[in-house]
């Protein structure tokens, strides 16, 4: 059993019991934070436990997740994705140290495997049989794919608008989907009010306090994966701000925990239209609407969800926050796929083009280790992909055709 203390209210910073909060902050309405017994946490993981550990996922990390046992953990591979160098990225950005956190290769290919399988494991132990949740598409996507085989059904809704992959995921592994004629705040909000009406779980981002959770282990693999040399900068992109969050959450409990002796600072990245963490960040720190329109379906929020933790998470880490346009975010994408071979959706390739922006700022220097993680593969929208790749040669079928081609294209050469 995992020595989770109780709740800090990330509003009003109220402390509450295990038992006194499921998900919002009773006082204030305010998210909730997740906090545990670091001092009895400290005897038990160790730089030394952990290299005895052969658990290879997000279940290695079982003594720091709010997760009563292994009856209801996800049999499927979740994290301990790849961490690769990126010296071609690296010299086209003029970094000496890149790395590419690939967290596209989760079980529904994106980073919010991670959030899932605590949301699923902790309903499960609660005796839910039912799962509800609202999403651009990812958290969703897990969902419906980790609950397969679980015994747990999945309501999910989302804007009609999502890409048509990430349906084709929800259909596919069994989920109720309800498409909502409006966008991802509209989707949320009702789907706040059936679960409500109806008595369901929720595992909404920004709501459900676990997801945090889940989305932390992405930096302990990132501590691990790099011989516990810590990251000058970590780079990931923004909606409601949960992800960013969740990574500040993971190496501040590593620190807490004394297993690492200096933090990373955080480098969030959002679309131009949807940069509502931004603008506080850069602000007075207070969250208003933005309009949320982006291409990248993924970080197309109006009203950040987690904003407040994010804000906190960016100041806290001294970090820096950027915004890049849709155009940026799609030549970013061939930029990473034709460098490194990791295709990402526009989500994806988003950090990569902030980093690239943050680069030619000055904002990062050339000598600096950082991290850039890549939160969804890019075959969940392959319609933006083709805007960033264009068209293949369409020619007939003879070899006349194709030596024509060759000539004229220089193929080849
Ligand atoms: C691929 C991808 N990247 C980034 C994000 C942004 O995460 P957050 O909304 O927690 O900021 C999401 C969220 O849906 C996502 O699916
Ligand atoms: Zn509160």
């Amino acid at each position: 059993m995992t020595a989770t203390a109780g709740f800090r209210c990330v509003h009003c910073n109220k402390s509450l019991g295990p038992e006194e909060a499921q998900y919002l902050c009773p006082s204030c309405g305010g998210n909730l934070q997740v906090v545990y017994d670091y001092d009895s946490l400290k005897k038990k993981v160790t730089r030394e436990s952990l290299s005895r550990n052969p658990e290879r996922g997000i279940w290695r990390y079982l003594d720091l997740l709010p997760i009563r046992g292994r009856e209801f953990l996800s049999p499927l591979q979740i994290g301990w994705t790849p961490l690769y160098s990126a010296p071609n990225l690296g010299r086209e950005l003029g970094l000496s140290q890149l790395f590419i956190k690939d967290d596209g290769r989760n079980p529904s290919a994106s980073f919010k495997d991670r959030a899932g399988a605590i949301a699923i494991a902790h309903a499960m132990e609660k005796g839910e049989r039912l799962i509800s949740g609202a999403s651009t598409g990812n958290a969703a996507s897990s969902l419906a794919c980790l609950s397969a085989g679980m015994g747990l059904k999945t309501i999910i809704f989302v804007p009609a608008t999502a890409p048509v992959a990430k349906i084709a995921q929800l259909l596919v592994f069994g989920a109720k989907v309800i498409a909502v004629k409006g966008n991802y705040d509209q989707a949320f909000d009702l789907c706040l009010k059936a679960s409500a009406e109806y008595g369901w779980y929720n595992r909404n981002t920004g709501y459900n306090p676990f997801t945090r959770e889940g989305k932390k282990t992405c930096s302990f693999e990132i501590l691990e994966q790099l011989g516990w040399q810590v990251p000058d900068k970590v780079v990931v992109s923004v909606g409601d701000g949960n992800i960013i969050s969740g990574l500040w959450k993971g190496f501040t409990d590593f620190h807490r925990l004394g297993l690492i002796d200096r933090l990373p600072q955080l480098v969030g990245v959002q679309a131009e239209g949807s940069n509502a963490i931004k603008l506080a960040f850069e602000g007075d720190g207070k969250l208003r609407p933005v309009s949320g329109d982006t291409l990248a379906d993924s970080i197309s929020v109006s009203i950040p969800r987690d904003g407040e933790a994010a804000v906190a998470a960016l100041r806290e880490s001294r970090g820096l926050a950027v915004s890049v346009s849709d155009q940026e975010i799609l030549d970013a994408m061939p930029l990473l796929a034709r460098r490194e071979g990791v295709f990402a959706e526009p989500a994806g390739s988003a950090a990569v083009a902030g980093l690239k922006k943050a680069v030619r700022e000055g904002k990062v220097g050339a000598n600096e280790r950082v991290v850039v993680v890549i939160t969804g593969n890019g075959l969940k929208d392959v319609s933006s992909a083709m805007k960033a790749a264009g068209q293949p040669y369409s020619i007939e079928p003879n070899l006349e055709a194709l030596r024509q081609l060759v000539k004229k294209e220089q193929l080849g050469a």
